[in-house]
């Protein structure tokens, strides 16, 4: 193998994270993944590259016009929470076509059982699963794919992704034995915080989604001051006062789900937001809560709006994005080609 082939210790600390661009973002992706990306950013140990996974969202159907707004929607959002587009790489996925260029060499890694394995495809294919596309089958392949053309070390995201994480692994780790190298890292899943499960204010045992039905389920970033406090207003909880320490929260989802909110948004921990609330009733704490995520969400919807009208400046953020990306994508994916016997690569 050749000299460009580099051990695990030799990478550099780059971090990689996408989010779909399909619907509108919530708390949840705020908190579990787009937040963090932010912290990330700022610490200055990583390179960070950030991505709208548009192929990720065709894996079910979406209406064209919808989806490049919501692409360009998503970009605006990054932007409005904190992330530089020159600090950080900041693209659309089908602009770098080594993502599914290298997710082809990866479905031949990957074996069928560990992807019927995948809970994720379980849950949204649902009962009729033949019915399914096979995108939708193979996207953990991609997501191995997104996160090791870039040589990514470490990935932040929210606990449901843990699973595509582990099959990251699995897939280096498989194509590094199969070819005798030590091309691709085993890449670090980040899922810290307060908030790695945001769950639903109408039900503390699902996740808030964007799919939901139910809109009451979930806040999302584009929501106003006054639905904000609604929605908080109406989430459900117990009728028990808030425990002064974390242990107290233990089979009561709704009450912990809300103090993991609070204490997300405030950048707190847990303990210490009960410190400040415990013995407080929810008709007390809610409104705490819906004045901190206004506080703290306000500003960010507010400028998502605002950087979505000029569609052209957002465009040319993304053309500069996808080409630093490819800048770092082309030289491994050339090299993984030279690995697998490629003539010509
Ligand atoms: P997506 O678009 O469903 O969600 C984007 C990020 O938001 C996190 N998230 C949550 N975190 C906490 N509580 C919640 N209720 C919640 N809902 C969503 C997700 O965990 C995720 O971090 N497969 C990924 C996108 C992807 C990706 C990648 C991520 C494609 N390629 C490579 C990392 C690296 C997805 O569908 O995320």
């Amino acid at each position: 193998m050749s000299e460009a082939v580099q051990t695990s210790s030799q990478f550099t600390p780059r971090v990689f994270s996408g989010i779909q661009p399909s619907g509108g973002l919530t708390l949840g992706n705020y908190l579990g993944a787009m937040k963090r990306f932010v912290d990330m950013q700022n610490v200055g140990n990583f390179e960070t590259i950030y991505c709208m996974v548009d192929l990720h969202a065709i894996t079910v159907w979406q209406d064209p016009e919808k989806l490049r707004h919501a692409t360009r929607e998503l970009c605006a959002g990054f932007i409005a929470a904190g992330i530089d587009p020159e600090q950080s790489i900041l693209f659309n996925q089908s602009r770098v076509p080594e993502h599914a260029q290298l997710a082809w060499i990866f479905n031949c890694v990957a074996r069928m059982g560990w992807m019927q394995r995948m809970t994720q495809f379980k849950d949204k294919a649902g009962k009729n699963a033949q019915n399914a596309s096979l995108g939708l089958f193979a996207y953990p392949a991609l997501m191995a794919a997104d996160i090791l053309v870039y040589h990514a070390t470490h990935v932040p995201v929210g606990d449901d992704q843990k699973q595509h994480l582990e099959l990251t692994r699995d897939i280096a780790i498989k194509f590094n034995h199969d070819y005798d190298t030590e091309f691709f890292p085993v890449t670090e899943p980040v899922i810290e915080g307060a908030a790695t499960r945001v769950m639903s204010l109408r039900d503390g045992s699902k996740k808030m989604s964007k799919s939901d039905p139910s809109d009451a389920s979930r806040i999302n970033m584009t929501d106003d001051a006054d639905t904000i406090a609604k929605k908080i207003r109406k989430a459900k909880t117990d009728p028990e006062a808030l425990p002064s320490e974390a242990k107290g929260l233990e089979g009561r989802p709704e009450a912990a789900n809300l103090v993991n909110i609070y204490a997300a948004l405030a950048d707190m921990s847990v303990d210490a937001v009960l410190r400040d609330v415990g013995g407080k009733q929810f008709s007390e704490f809610k409104p705490m809560l819906s004045e901190l995520a206004v506080e703290k969400l306000a500003p960010i919807s507010t400028e998502m709006a605002r950087l979505t009208q000029d569609a052209g400046e957002i465009d040319r953020i993304l053309d500069r994005g996808a080409e630093r990306a490819r800048e770092v994508a082309a030289p491994v994916l050339k090299k993984t080609y030279e690995i697998v016997g490629m003539v010509g690569a």
